[in-house]
């Protein structure tokens, strides 16, 4: 593993190699899990896996390498995304079973356009009594059970269960290259019938990928991430997001979903593929990727063994309006150093590029620098994300949103930046590659501003 400076101090990054979307989140006879795609042999051609951390308190995580491989024939191209469900009472010694749904990538050889031909997706089962040991794997749903209008494209089980029955929501591309999700039905969470597809009230996106329920005082959101959206970068890239539509009634009874209530989770230039869990205190975490696909930039600086990371877990709760609102974890606060006073108009030199600032009645409109590189700038009823030197945003130029800001919680991570807004309802994730391993923070705003020191709790966490 190498000890560039970006390497994080209190996100998840692969120890090597190329990280993609979070899978498998849980918690499971106490302790937390999260798996993840994982290409340990990037930049090299290797395998698409799933990795895995756990973790007794979401701050000191372990790293166990790659934990599902793709090495059966229903996995043979890529042990792709999906999900975790904990069965209570279900494993043979009487305690909770996990158990852990993907789908099997396969490519046949030949001349395919690996849209309507060539391509199977597979979707597999594996069960574990203690969260490491896995069983066989097993194939629960095969590309001819899916129904004849979907394309080869059908992907990342979301499992749940609900009054009794288990649900799965399977995220498909049609033939006429039309996103929409497949909701199914089980009783023992082994064979699924269909239920329905849930489609777009108007066309949204060639192919929604990981799509997930969300349940937030007893409103139901469905999540899900459209390719083929209209760009939000000048130059065309940007066209696969990440958000919710908010639902009417339960997502099991939902026939359509109203564009107009789609909602995007985060406004950065790196976020896609979020899945959240319930833990045991009821709370409802996510966890995004920090990454985009789709992107013809690499966005990151040449020569590093190790690409990608995660945000923070997010606790998600609802706003009166219905809004999700998404603010870092509590615990989080347990790595707090030195605490310091922030002058509003003035700047602040840190010895260490990992920091927690938080800025809370804001007055007006007003700016803050990191580095004097990247700049969040605020008023007219809008906040921007943009960077001013090339060699630190890498090909990210500017994100805005609609914002009147109150109040902005900025947590930097050596090349990790999360912002959280107006008490989590609006979220920007980006990378950036100060060339310091000192942190430069000027503010010129009329507010109450605190900063602490973060700890990096990273240390234990990877094989040396
Ligand atoms: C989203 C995605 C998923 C797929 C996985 C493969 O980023 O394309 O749809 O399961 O990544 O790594």
């Amino acid at each position: 593993m190498s000890r560039d400076i970006w390497r994080m101090g209190y996100h998840l990054m692969p120890p090597t190699g190329w990280g993609n979307d979070p899978n498998g989140l849980c918690q499971f006879r106490g302790t937390y899990h999260v798996f993840h795609q994982y290409s340990p042999d990037w930049p090299q051609k290797g395998e698409r896996a799933w990795g895995h951390f756990s973790s007794p308190d979401l701050i000191h995580w372990q790293h166990h390498g790659v934990v599902i491989h793709q090495d059966t024939p229903d996995d043979a191209n890529g042990a792709y995304s999906g999900s975790a469900l904990v069965v209570p009472g279900a494993a043979s010694d009487g305690g909770d079973l996990l158990r852990l749904y993907y789908t099997g990538n396969v490519k046949r050889p030949g001349d395919y356009d690996y849209i309507n031909a060539g391509r199977e997706a597979n979707e597999i089962l594996v069960t574990s009594e203690d969260g490491y040991a896995l069983s066989p794997k097993k194939v629960l749903l095969r590309s001819a059970d899916y129904p004849d209008y979907c394309s080869c494209h059908v992907r990342d089980p979301k499992v749940w269960r609900q009054d009794g029955s288990y649900h799965m929501l399977l995220g498909a591309r049609d033939r006429d290259s039309q996103a929409l999700v497949l909701v199914y039905d089980s009783d023992d969470g082994d064979s699924w019938s269909l239920r329905r597809a849930i489609r777009p009230q108007k066309p949204f996106g060639f192919m929604w990928e990981c799509p997930d329920r969300i349940e937030l005082d007893g409103h139901e959101y469905l999540a899900c991430c459209p390719q083929g959206m209209p760009a939000k970068n000048p130059d065309g890239s940007g066209t696969s997001w990440s958000g919710t539509f908010a639902l009417d009634g339960k997502l099991i009874d939902t026939e359509s979903v109203d564009t107009s209530t789609y909602v995007e989770l985060d406004r950065g230039f790196d976020f896609y593929a979020p899945q959240t869990f319930v833990d045991d205190s009821g709370r409802t975490l996510l966890i995004g990727w920090v990454g985009m696909p789709d992107e013809d930039f690499c966005g990151q600086p040449d020569g590093m063994s190790w690409i990608h990371c995660y945000t923070v877990p997010r606790v998600l709760t609802r706003a009166e309006d219905g809004r999700i609102l998404q603010n870092p974890i509590p615990e989080l606060d347990q790595l707090h150093g030195a605490h310091l006073y922030v002058d509003a108009q003035g700047s602040i030199a840190f010895d260490q590029p990992r920091v927690d600032l938080q800025l809370a009645d804001v007055q007006g409109a007003g700016s803050l620098a990191l580095d004097g590189a990247l700049h969040v700038t605020w008023g007219d009823g809008q906040l921007t994300l943009s960077f001013t030197d090339p060699e630190v945003g890498i090909e990210r130029h500017s994100r805005s949103c609609d914002c009147d800001l109150h109040d902005l919680r900025v947590l930097v991570d050596n090349s990790m930046v999360e912002l959280y807004a107006n008490g989590g309802r609006e979220a920007f994730s980006t990378r950036w590659f100060p060339r310091t391993e000192r942190l430069d923070v000027a503010l010129d705003s009329h507010c109450q501003a605190n900063a602490w020191t973060m700890q990096d709790c990273m240390s234990n966490t990877y094989e040396a």
